[in-house]
Order: structure tokens, then C-alpha cells, then sequence
């Protein structure tokens, strides 16, 4: 009897990709194929992950490779291919260079994995995600961007340490573009069942949210030489896993708008249901006045770098 496993193709094997294969791998999600124009690059990562599985105990095949032919019926893709940002630089600097790479990317995707999930990672992220539909035709179910988990997982984790709580019982997200403007929710925040706003003052609150929308910045700065790869890799996983295993989960990610929130044809941030064929459902909130007014400028922010796209030769 044969039985195929599931395949996931990371395309880009920088610290964003090849920490992803090593999550992926390591939960068994499938067999990973780590594709990036370095194939030494490619193949040496994947070969020393796949040498790490009888000590961690992991049965997922991982495998190294530049040519896209090998990314035949993946099931899902994770695209983190792109230049990340430097100090100083606005992940909005990276459309032009970016977007030509997610449109090389994407022309392969479509050739060889015409029927996968692809999650885009690569920055500026609701844009990239724009290039990629465009390249990749699929419908919005099957094109997702990683931002919203990873937004919501650093605010989550300064929620937990200022409240001395497990990270586990800190349920919340964010809505918006992944950039300045994106909206975290305290109203929508729970910690352990318990309304934030019953355990923590508002000028705490405004504190942590300020933190997490300057979260990648804090990294970028820190690290000097690139940016953030634990939280995104484990975030864009996350995804893959709620898509591979039929989840049905409930996240934050960002989805082709087509008439939430008054939008159509617009990546953003929203809550989704992530199951077996994608974007199941995108879930549409009641937002106060001041809600809706930040995922108004946050999509406004988006608009903006669209238009700048098309100006662009890519
Ligand atoms: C960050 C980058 C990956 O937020 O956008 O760290």
C-alpha cells in the first residue's frame, strides 16, 4: 500500500524559509522541498535538517533544489523569497526589487503547483500578495498572506510577560496591513476568558500595542544584518498546518477582500477560516468608530503601495 504524504515547497531558503522547513519538518507536516536560486544554499540546508530527524524523530523527507520542476503537486507553498529590510528602511522600500522576485516565483508556482495553497511571506506583504494573485490567477482562497499571526503573536507575548501569564491564555489579534498602520484589537483581546481591559490600564495597553506595530522594527534594529525569522517562519507555519490538516482555524491573515468591510479586491488583514481549500471564509467583525477608522488608513496605507506597484515595471 502507498501513501502519499503531504508536500509542502518553501520557496526561498534564507533564515525565513529554512526556519520554516525546520518547523514544518519537524512537525511532520509533510515532506518539505527548500527551493531557492542558491541551490547549494538549497540543498545544504535541506540536507542537514533531514540529518537532524533521527535525533529529533521526525519522518518528513527534506529536500534542497533551485529547479521549480520539483515543486510538482506540492500541496502548499510558502513564498519568503525577497530582500529583507536594513535599519532604517520601511519594508514598503522592498516593493520594487520584491515584487520582481514574488513574480519570478509565482510564474514557477503556476507551472508546476497549479492546484497548491500558497502563503505569501515576502514584504511588503499585502502588496506581495497582490503581485502574486496577479501572477498566479488562483482564486483568493488559495493565495494568503502571513502577517496578521505574526503581528498578533508579538502582542500576545508582551500581553503574557506584563501580565506574568502563560502565552496559551492570551487570545488576540490584529486586523490591517502588515506595516505602521496595522490595527491590533484590544476590545477583541482575552486573557483566559477575562476582557483585557479588566487586568490591564489603558495607558499599559496603548504601550504593548505601539510595541507590537513596531515589532519588526524592534528586530530589524537589533539584528542589524536582517530581520525577524522565529515568529514569521512559525506563524507562516501555523498556516500551513490549519491548511494541510483541514483545521478549520480561526486567523489572522491577509485575504483578497471582496466586499468585507466595504472593500473589494484589496489584501488586508482579517480574521479567516483556514481549512483544507484555503481561506474558507473571511470573518467580518462589528468595529467601533475608532476601529473602523484605523483599518480605513491601514487600507488607505495599502492602496497607496498598490498604485505605486503599477507604476512599476516588475
Ligand atoms: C517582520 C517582518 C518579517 O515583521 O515583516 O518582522
Amino acid at each position: 500500500m502507498t501513501h502519499k504524504r503531504k508536500k509542502i515547497g518553501v520557496i526561498g531558503a534564507g533564515f525565513v524559509g529554512s526556519t520554516a522547513a525546520h518547523w514544518a519538518a519537524q512537525k511532520e507536516l509533510g515532506d518539505v522541498v527548500l527551493l531557492d536560486i542558491n541551490e547549494g544554499a538549497a540543498k545544504g540546508k535541506a540536507l542537514d535538517l533531514f540529518e537532524s530527524s533521527p535525533v529529533e524523530q521526525f519522518d518528513s523527507h527534506v529536500t534542497g533544489t533551485a529547479n521549480y520542476a520539483d515543486l510538482t503537486d506540492a500541496d502548499v507553498i510558502i513564498l519568503t523569497a525577497g530582500i529583507p529590510r536594513k535599519p532604517g528602511m520601511s519594508r514598503d522600500d522592498l516593493l520594487a526589487t520584491n515584487a520582481k522576485i514574488v513574480k519570478t516565483c509565482c510564474e514557477g508556482i503556476k507551472q508546476y503547483a497549479p492546484n497548491s495553497v500558497v502563503i505569501v511571506v515576502s514584504n511588503p506583504l499585502d502588496a506581495m500578495c497582490t503581485v502574486a494573485k496577479q501572477v498566479l490567477g488562483f482564486p483568493r482562497e488559495r493565495v494568503i498572506g502571513m502577517a496578521g499571526i505574526l503581528d498578533s503573536a508579538r502582542y500576545r507575548s508582551f500581553i503574557a510577560e506584563a501580565l506574568d501569564v502563560s502565552v496559551k491564555d492570551v487570545q488576540g489579534f490584529t486586523l490591517g496591513g502588515h506595516g505602521d498602520t496595522m490595527v491590533p484589537m484590544p476590545r477583541y483581546t482575552f486573557v483566559g476568558g477575562i476582557p483585557l481591559a479588566e487586568l490591564l490600564p489603558q495607558d499599559k495597553i496603548d504601550a504593548i500595542v505601539q510595541r507590537a506595530v513596531n515589532g519588526g522594527a524592534e528586530i530589524v534594529k537589533l539584528l542589524q544584518t536582517g530581520s525577524a525569522y522565529y515568529a514569521p517562519s512559525a506563524s507562516a507555519v501555523q498556516m500551513a498546518e490549519a491548511i494541510l490538516k483541514d483545521q478549520k482555524r480561526i486567523l489572522p491573515c491577509a485575504a483578497e477582500l471582496n466586499g468585507e468591510y466595504g472593500m473589494k479586491g484589496l489584501f488586508i488583514g482579517v480574521l479567516c477560516k483556514l481549512g483544507g481549500k484555503g481561506v474558507e471564509q473571511v470573518m467580518e467583525l462589528k468595529l467601533n468608530d475608532s476601529e473602523r477608522a484605523g483599518l480605513e488608513k491601514s487600507a488607505g496605507a495599502v492602496r497607496e503601495l498598490v498604485e505605486a506597484l503599477k507604476k512599476l515595471q516588475y
